[in-house]
């Protein structure tokens, strides 16, 4: 008997958010459990709503909607893309050098596949958002991971960047504000950054999803900006800072000098039209999301559910025997570290399971975040505040159990 066997482009490709620890999460839900999930960035799934005058847009345009749309998409949202860019600093962003997608996930491969010859290498954050890795991986490409460590404010280092650059590189990218990290970069290390990039050539890709998602006073600087002619392929859309990842919208934005990224618009545009259309219903909430007045700054001030989502967290690790966490400046998580005193050797992976066994709390280990031997854990900072301060109390018991094996270990404790 012949079996079906799967590409082998995907013996490398992992995406742990939804991965085994999910399913077992379900597995235990359909027992009965009431599983606290804080493995996805899903605002939707957490109370969150997107704002009416998005919804408004949509309803009104949805006779309009039947048809297929432009590859790019509508010309419309193009445009407060556009101006929205121009307005950040970034130069030469025109409409034809805009692409709207199902989300900035399918834009995320489309970047990698319009650019990437098999063995070409991409700089990749350690941690990073696994798409990326996944995207590049599938489109032929290696990553070249740089480290934000903890230590370092999860910060990139430009000098390790520029150590692992070969004649094979082509593009580095970043995330910021960062997943999972919560790093905001400042403007001085984007200017290195973007120095690099012009000494070596190479395309900056900048995931600049969570942007206005930003806490105490944090600044987010756009790379396209800095960039100026600097070829740069700019990512946001609605699914974080509007609330709504279910209408799977997301554009990218080409800045900097178009001599030198004609052919390369021109393959985005060729990949764009293969898949003939992003979906065109959700599409019309791009203009009132760009153009009216934003709403994600009361969430994100004290009193706002974010913001007090975060103090809980902030709190919580203060408060911890076992835990530290660099504080998130950005975007809707928060990566604490399991602190090694009390552990000689720590798997982020065996935790996280008894984590969900013992106490019905779903988190995701640092290593799906492609960094090896991890000690950190991955939160979002969606559930209500009380919810996240019974989480830690849930780890810190996983913890002190885990700690109390080590000195003592289980099979003695028992006899
Ligand atoms: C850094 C980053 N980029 C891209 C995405 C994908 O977003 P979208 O919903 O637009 O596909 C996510 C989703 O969590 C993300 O965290």
């Amino acid at each position: 008997m012949a079996l079906i066997t799967p590409s082998a482009h995907l013996a490398d490709v992992r995406y742990e958010i939804r991965g085994a620890l999910t399913r077992r999460a379900r597995e235990l839900e359909a027992e009965g459990l009431d599983i606290i999930k804080l493995n996805i960035g899903n605002p939707g799934r957490y109370g969150f709503t997107a704002p009416e005058h998005l919804r408004g847009a949509i309803a009104s345009h949805l006779q309009e909607s039947e048809a297929y749309g432009h590859e790019q998409g509508l010309e419309l949202a193009r445009e407060a893309i556009a101006t929205q860019q121009r307005a950040r600093g970034a130069r030469h962003v025109e409409v034809e050098r805009i692409f709207i997608g199902n989300g900035v996930s399918e834009l995320i491969d489309i970047s990698l596949r319009a650019l990437l010859q098999p063995g070409d290498e991409v700089l990749l954050p350690s941690p990073d958002y696994p798409l990326w890795s996944a995207a590049t991986i599938l489109n032929g490409g290696q990553p070249r991971y740089y480290r934000c460590a903890a230590s370092q404010g999860h910060h990139p280092d430009p000098d390790e960047i520029e150590a692992l650059i070969t004649p094979r590189t082509r593009a580095l990218v970043l995330i910021n504000p960062n997943n999972p990290t919560g790093a905001v970069y400042p403007r001085e290390l984007l200017q290195q950054l973007v120095a690099i990039a012009a000494r070596h050539q190479l395309l900056l890709l900048s995931d600049e999803i969570y942007d206005e998602i930003l806490y105490d006073g944090a600044t987010f600087q756009p790379l396209a900006e800095v960039a100026g002619d600097v070829p740069c392929l700019t990512f946001g859309g609605l699914s974080k800072v509007h609330r709504a990842c279910g209408y799977r919208v997301g554009w990218m934005s080409l800045s900097g000098a178009p001599i030198r990224t004609t052919a390369y618009r021109d393959a985005l545009q060729l990949l764009a039209a293969l898949r003939l259309c992003a979906n065109v219903t959700a599409q019309w909430a791009v203009v009132p999301a760009l153009q009216d007045a934003p709403t994600i700054g009361a969430l994100t001030t004290p009193g706002g559910r974010l913001h007090e989502a975060r103090r809980a967290v902030l709190e919580s690790v203060a408060a911890s025997d076992h835990l530290d966490l660099v504080t998130p400046q950005g975007a809707l998580y928060a990566f604490p570290r399991v602190r090694g005193e009390h552990f000689a050797t720590f798997d982020d992976n065996a935790f996280a399971l008894r984590l969900l066994e013992e106490e019905s709390v779903l988190v995701v280990p640092g290593t799906s975040f492609n960094v090896p031997g991890s000690h950190h854990f991955r939160i979002t900072l969606l559930p209500p505040p009380a919810q996240l301060r019974e989480v830690f109390t849930r780890i810190e018991r996983v913890l002190s159990g885990m700690a109390r094996e080590e000195r003592q270990p289980r099979n003695v404790a028992m006899a």
